[in-house]
């Protein structure tokens, strides 16, 4: 099995192209890290070139690994719950993850989401650098740890920023908050359907903040 800390031999070079589809074709061959080797495929963004929104969850779990679409899992449909009670129709923001390749060990049968470390994050950030320079949102919401220290760096913390506009290198706009699979593990229904609120009240203020001129 690859080493975590192997020599990756063809860094990520994202096409220069205003086209998302080149950009996704080029990422499906993407060997930057060695998390290719294991997942089925490059699970690319989706969504509108013209979305106001970006979102960006960690990186694909069993589920998006193997339909090659990000969220599409449980927390997928608990974000998808959350942004219509929001107000936001999924059709018309585009939707990503940090890192695009599952990373996963197996445990029995089953494939255990790993979280990726920040070599591989720091190997993948071209392909979401390609996709921001080509949608150009007006606001990203960065979901959970990974994808905001992807963006302000390793010191940043969700738990002290979430919900505030902030500024970044990679966009102008971005507000942090949780994923939306820390909801799926809170140990009771009450503090779920709390952390669901505060996470719908976070997409409020994004979809607010995307919609200002
Ligand atoms: N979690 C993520 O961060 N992204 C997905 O696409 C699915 C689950």
């Amino acid at each position: 099995m690859p080493k975590d800390d192997e020599e990756y031999a063809r860094p990520a070079r994202p096409p220069d192209t205003s086209s998302l589809a080149e950009v996704r074709e080029a990422s499906s061959e993407c060997t930057a890290c060695h998390l290719y080797k294991r997942a089925t495929q490059t699970v690319f963004g989706e969504g509108p070139k013209s979305a106001s929104i970006m979102l960006v969850g960690e990186q694909p779990g069993d589920y998006e690994d193997v339909a090659g679409r990000p969220f599409v899992g449980p927390a997928g449909k608990l974000m998808d719950q959350a942004l219509e009670e929001a107000g936001i129709d999924r059709s018309q923001v585009y939707v990503t993850n940090a890192v695009k390749h599952f990373k996963w060990e197996p445990r029995g049968k089953r494939r255990i989401h790993k979280k990726p470390n920040s070599r591989e994050i720091a190997a993948c950030r071209p392909w979401l650098e390609a996709e921001v320079r080509i949608v150009k949102p007006k606001l990203v919401v960065a979901m959970g740890a990974t994808a905001a220290q992807t963006i302000f760096g390793p010191t940043f913390r969700v738990t002290r920023e979430r919900g505030k506009l902030l500024s970044s290198k990679l966009a102008p706009r971005v507000l942090a908050t949780v994923h939306p699979s820390s909801l799926l593990r809170q140990p009771d229904e009450a503090s779920r359907q709390r952390e669901y609120k505060l996470f719908v009240t976070d997409l409020r203020t994004a979809l607010r903040a995307a919609s200002e001129e």
